[in-house]
């Protein structure tokens, strides 16, 4: 097990379409899969995909605390390999959201609220779920990095966009990042 350098915004791996994963039971994909739950867990964040670890290939891992998603009472530690990602209806709501790959920054953006998801873990099964409000997000969130998306690319107001630093000076609101602190609402993945 080893943390791994985590590619921040700017380097190619990241704005790349990443590769499937032809065989998820294959002990190269378990060791990475091991590291990048090591290296979430470390940053801290609540959720990380391959790209980001400099590894081209449709992984991602995320977990949601407890006190993030009330209503779900959080979701364990998830592993996805050549995960799906379906809206289950066009309603689309703003939050904030931070990235390992852009540390220090946060930034308003639009998910779709409810989604079915899927993909493949660690036993090599299948799993589908369907997921709401801030689960939605972060596993739409990490999907993207398999597109070569970053959050920023899909902010329709970048007048929200700023250190987190900043922003929690600037108000009272909850920022908080894709790490679990991040630095109150961005949550850093
Ligand atoms: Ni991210």
């Amino acid at each position: 097990m080893a943390i791994l350098k985590i590619a921040r915004m700017g380097h190619p791996v990241l704005a790349g379409i990443a590769h499937r994963v032809t065989d998820p039971m294959a002990p190269a994909v378990h060791s990475l899969i091991a590291d990048m739950i090591e290296t979430m867990l470390d940053a801290p964040g609540i959720g990380l995909s391959a790209p980001q670890v400099h590894v081209p290939a449709r992984i991602v891992i995320f977990e949601v605390p407890e006190n993030r998603d009330l209503e779900s009472g959080g979701v364990p530690l998830t592993v996805l390999i050549n995960p799906e990602v379906e809206p289950l209806s066009e309603e689309m709501e703003e939050g904030v959201e931070g990235c390992l790959s852009l540390p220090g920054m946060a930034g308003r953006v639009l998910r779709y609220t409810k989604i079915r998801y899927s993909g493949i873990n660690l036993a090599g099964d299948v799993i589908e779920r369907d997921a709401e409000g801030y689960q939605a997000r972060v596993v739409q969130h990490e999907c993207d990095h398999l597109d070569g998306i970053l959050y920023p690319m899909r902010m329709t107001d970048l007048t929200s966009f700023g250190y987190i630093e900043e922003i929690a000076k600037a108000s009272d609101e909850d920022v908080e990042a894709e790490a679990a602190e991040p630095e109150r609402e961005a949550a850093n993945t």
